[in-house]
């Protein structure tokens, strides 16, 4: 808080409100709301509250004029370049980078807790056998709580630790198993001499019936990819979390409510969009000219996918470090196939021209994504459950930092009601 006030004064019946100003480490500065209806008698409206600070928060920080993402103060370049996934995972909850002993513990612990009881796996296996990844893992992630209930009391920190580890060590392999449900493929268990990483890429490709040969240029783009989705501050899965967890829910059913808000294409989709844009552009045999010239049209509503940012209106930082990171996978992998050749002239083709540079619409971080998994093999269908995998530990963050705010109360926005005024039941 500071010293500062804003006054709001109601013109009609001259009543005023004094505002605090709040302001934070980085960013603008916020208004307090907190005495505004008891002051002044008005609610605020503020629809998809783009203009509200819902919390208080210490784990991530953006600012997307000047293309920062910030986790517990780091850079995530510097994230990306010299940690592991599992090492963010510990500065995400904890706080602080971990030393060697710390990692080594955490590290272990995760490991612990990597396997599933053996009815979840009956479960996922009772799903039709066409079951959408993502309708598996959100009804999965929920049923956890019916197999922890020793450690369901949010208001014990230690309960809310093992939950915690249990979701981030958990939730590969809950996503393999939506994958080989999908395919008829047999459930592979957890290998623990594995990393993090590498471990995921055997549950989802290894056979049993033959060893499993890592590759370690997948496994790295896998782990980069991870780190680059491990949070993103309030957004919509986000604050689906928070809210949920509010009311007191488990972490595991508040897990599943954010699961369920990423599912939708405005959110945890956009990368499932931009391979589906690059296979039309290729089967219509449309040029890169005519695309981009069609994504210029205003009289055609054909945008190009994977371009632009509502929060990000500089280079999103995590494209930087994405596009490097996919071009050298390309290169490795898939380099020549037709789809890749044309992401990479697309790109080439839009940072050049002017339409895009004026409206500072850079290929964003999804656009690369899906470039990635696809050269990783991951299906389509999968992809969003690749970012509910890397995106539970900043889920859970929250969701503890949340329990431990003294501020912490249940949400509850509020509306202006437009129905029918007051009326009585006729006759
Ligand atoms: N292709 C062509 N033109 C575009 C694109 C695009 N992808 N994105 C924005 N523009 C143009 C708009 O037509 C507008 O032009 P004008 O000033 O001549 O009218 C200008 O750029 C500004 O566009 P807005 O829609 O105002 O930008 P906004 O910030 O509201 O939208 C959004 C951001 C929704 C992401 C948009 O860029 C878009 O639709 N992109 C494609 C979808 C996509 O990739 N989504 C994933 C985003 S990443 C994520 O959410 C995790």
């Amino acid at each position: 808080m500071t010293n500062k006030t804003l006054t709001l004064t109601d013109n009609q019946t001259g009543k005023t409100a004094e505002l605090d100003l709040l302001e934070g480490t980085h960013g603008p500065g916020c208004i307090s709301l907190k005495n505004i209806y008891k002051d002044t008698g008005y609610f605020t409206y503020d629809p998809g509250y783009s203009m509200t600070g819902s919390c208080k928060s210490g784990i991530t920080f953006i600012n997307g004029e000047e293309g920062i993402l910030l986790h517990r103060g780091y850079p995530i370049d510097q994230l990306a370049e010299k940690s592991s996934y599992l090492e963010v995972c510990y500065l995400l909850l904890y706080g602080e980078l971990p030393d060697k002993t710390q990692f080594d513990h955490f590290s272990d612990t995760i490991k612990m807790h990597t396997m599933v009881h053996e009815n979840i796996r009956d479960f996922i296996s009772g799903f039709r056998y066409d079951a959408h990844p993502m309708a598996m893992l959100v009804g999965t992630v929920g049923a956890l709580s019916s197999f922890y209930h020793d450690s369901l009391d949010i208001n014990d920190p230690k309960h809310r630790e093992i939950s915690a580890h249990r979701l981030i060590a958990k939730l590969p392999t809950i996503a393999s198993y939506c994958y080989r449900h999908h395919r008829g493929l047999p459930f592979m268990y957890p290998d623990n001499n594995l990393s993090y990483v590498e471990n995921f890429l055997q549950l989802m490709f290894a056979v049993p019936a033959q060893s499993y040969q890592q590759n370690p240029v997948a496994a790295k783009a896998l782990e980069v990819m991870l780190i680059l989705h491990a949070d993103h501050e309030q957004n919509a899965s986000t604050s689906t979390v928070r809210l949920a967890g509010s009311s007191g829910a488990n972490p595991f059913a508040s897990i599943a409510a954010g699961v369920a808000s990423l599912w939708g294409p405005a959110h945890g989709g956009a990368n499932e969009a931009v391979i589906n844009m690059l296979e039309a552009i290729e089967q219509s045999g449309e040029t890169i000219e005519t695309t981009i010239a069609r994504a210029k049209d205003k009289n055609d509503p054909f945008r190009l996918m994977g371009f632009g940012h509502r929060v990000y209106k500089n280079f999103d930082p995590r494209a930087k470090i994405i596009a490097k990171l996919c071009h050298e996978l390309l290169d490795e992998l898939d380099g020549d196939q037709p789809l890749f050749k044309l992401a990479r002239e697309l790109e080439e083709a839009t940072l050049a021209d002017e339409y895009f540079q004026e409206r500072r619409l850079y290929p964003n971080v999804d656009f690369y994504s899906g470039i990635i998994l696809r050269a990783l093999d991951i299906p389509m269908n999968m992809f969003t459950v690749m970012f509910a995998m890397a995106r539970t530990v900043g889920w859970i963050s929250h969701w503890s930092e949340m329990h431990s705010d003294p501020e912490y109360r249940i949400g509850r926005p509020r509306q202006i009601y437009t129905g029918h005024a007051k009326r009585d039941y006729p006759g």
